[in-house]
């Protein structure tokens, strides 16, 4: 089905180049309307063209509305402030596109879909607990896959670990002095973190240390087999960790390729930078200066030879073009990267084919902690497994309250949905620029803008058809937008129709919350609606059966839009 803003600016095209006499397609541009006072939609076109066709902005809306031709879609339009046009729909039209809703797909061909998008998200350095960070840089990364793929996008979503450098020749003296085995076995990663830390404070004092450190990474480098052993070892462990959050996050990747991949490609790389004299020696290193003089000059060769973050950026810039043959690629990482990918990229335009696609670096703020529940071993960082686990165990309490009769193991498997999806919907929920505080009071309450509340807002959609089939009602295929169905449910059947348009929004500005506050005010508006109609004692079965539907419709939209979060729903909480 077609978007109701493609619709109406190809309407508004039409009438607008017959009464202006000339094409002013690209000037209509289709908005919500602000206020339900100003109808259905908004556009502002008059003001925005007012200069080329050189009259005021009040004029040519009314120019505009007088001349409309009549149709079958817009009720009535109305000029207001200095020059708007507000759009008001007809209800018979709102009511043949709601029927449309589930049985038809969105028709998102307008925005030029055929392409294969890289996404590089999650990106956990080996040997360490994912921190916070990353757990961001899944969930937001999760849910822009989502959002391509519902577009119609081609994705790739890549995990690019940080799996080389210098501190595996740090890990290997450590392991071999210091690596208590039990402790090892019990919690790998974490002993693994511990040793590391005893290392860094060790070297302090006794710099034969970190000797000792390069010479372990140069044998590693080499190919030296006990060291290849120990370092795989150490992949295999943390992603092994790492699997069980993907798993409970219901988080996947196409690959797993990690910077080592790209160690045997950067040679041929900084040839390329030397050739064409992109870099140049800077006391022994090979460094890329740029014009920007805010920019930092980025080191791509170190003086010992060893390469950088940088070099190993740019090989997978162009195996990601030459070998998977990807459009576009988007990378998620908080915002402390910010030059470095803006030196990648430039350097990517300078090296041109294959590096000069276009790349976007969406970046997030840092996420803080309110609240001191979960105790963590290593210090600061916050064990994210503790985080699910204690989401968990919170939303069981409830559950155990509101609905003991539940059977344990549908209750186990609930209580892990909602804890988890209302952790990504924290998550989600925030423009992702801004730091955000998590607290628990935030992240599980089950009123105002959370995970809980609207997938309890889907429960309850969900327990009028579970009364349905106890009570054997059955529901006629109906109109939904009767024209006595006045206020709160044609508002409801208008924002269920702006769902697409919200996805679009969120994926121009890479924003996740867009949906969800889209999401946000389709439940507040559902709500409304339900506690001030009733559904099931209605007297008239017509409009029994129009809210009914008008119900289903909603459960569908917010389903379809909580899964572009990657949060499942339940049916009974
Ligand atoms: N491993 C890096 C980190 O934890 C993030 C990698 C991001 N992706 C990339 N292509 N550089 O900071």
């Amino acid at each position: 089905m077609e978007l109701l803003t493609i619709k109406l600016k190809k309407l508004f095209s039409e009438n607008i180049s017959r009464i202006f006499d000339a094409d002013y397609i690209e000037k209509i541009d289709i908005q919500n309307s602000t206020k339900k006072e100003f109808g259905d939609f908004q556009t502002n076109f008059a003001m925005m063209s007012s200069k080329l066709i050189g009259k005021n902005p009040r004029e040519i809306a009314n120019t505009i509305i007088e001349n409309f031709e009549k149709n079958d879609i817009i009720e009535k339009l109305e000029v207001a402030g200095p020059g708007f046009i507000n759009i008001f729909l007809k209800n018979s039209f709102l009511n043949e596109e709601i029927k449309k809703l589930e049985n038809e797909k969105y028709d998102f061909s307008f925005l030029n879909t055929d392409k294969t998008v890289i996404i590089d998200y999650s990106s956990p350095n080996i040997a360490k607990r994912m921190h916070i960070g990353h757990l961001r840089s899944t969930i937001i990364g999760d849910s822009i896959k989502r959002i391509l793929n519902f577009l119609g996008f081609k994705t790739l979503a890549d995990n690019h670990i940080g799996d080389w450098g210098t501190q595996f020749g740090k890990l290997i003296v450590a392991y071999k002095n210091w690596l208590d085995k039990k402790a090892y076995e019990e919690d790998p990663i974490g002993e693994l973190e511990r040793i590391y830390v005893l290392f860094s404070d060790k070297a302090k004092k006794d710099s034969a240390l970190e000797d000792e450190a390069r010479e372990e990474l140069k044998k590693l480098q080499l190919g030296d087999e006990d060291n290849q052993k120990l370092w795989k070892e150490f992949i295999d462990i943390s992603l092994k960790e790492y699997n069980k959050i993907y798993e409970r996050l219901d988080v996947n990747f196409d690959y797993y390729y990690g910077e080592s991949f790209y160690n045997d490609m950067m040679p041929s790389v900084l040839e390329e930078l030397k050739k064409k004299n992109i870099a140049r020696e800077d006391q022994g290193a090979l460094v890329v200066f740029f014009e920007d003089d805010k920019l930092p000059p980025a080191i791509v060769q170190k003086k010992d030879g060893s390469f950088l973050y940088t070099t190993s950026d740019l090989a997978t810039m162009k195996f990601r073009k030459n070998e998977l043959k990807v459009d576009e690629a988007v990378y998620l990482t908080d915002d402390r990267q910010q030059n470095h990918f803006k030196q990648v990229f430039e350097i990517g335009k300078m090296l041109g084919e294959p590096y000069d696609y276009k790349k976007t670096h969406i970046v997030f703020g840092i996420m803080r902690f309110g609240d001191q529940i979960f105790s963590s071993r290593s210090g600061n960082t916050i064990r994210l497994v503790d985080l699910l686990d204690e989401a968990k165990k919170q939303v069981k309490k409830v559950i155990n309250e509101k609905n003991p009769n539940i059977p344990e193991e549908e209750k186990e498997k609930i209580s892990e949905t909602i804890g988890s999806g209302a952790i990504k919907y924290f998550d989600l929920s925030q423009n992702r620029t801004s730091d955000i505080t998590f607290t628990w009071e935030k992240v599980l309450n089950f009123e105002g803008n959370t995970g809980p509340y609207l997938q309890y807002t889907y429960v309850r959609i969900m327990s009028i058809f579970r009364k349905l089939e106890e009570e054997n009602i059955n529901v006629e295929n109906t109109d939904i937008v009767l024209d006595e169905m006045a206020g709160i449910e044609r508002e409801l059947a208008s924002e269920l129709l702006k769902f697409p348009q919200a996805v679009v929004k969120s994926y121009e500005n890479f924003r996740p919350n867009i949906i969800a506050d889209y999401l946000f005010d389709t439940a507040k508006l559902f709500n409304s609606f339900y506690n001030s109609s009733s559904i099931l004692k209605e007297e008239d079965k017509q409009v029994m059966d129009a809210r009914i539907l008008l119900a289903k419709k909603t459960a569908f939209v917010l389903k379809e839009g909580l899964e572009l979060l990657g949060i499942k729903t339940v049916n009974r909480m």
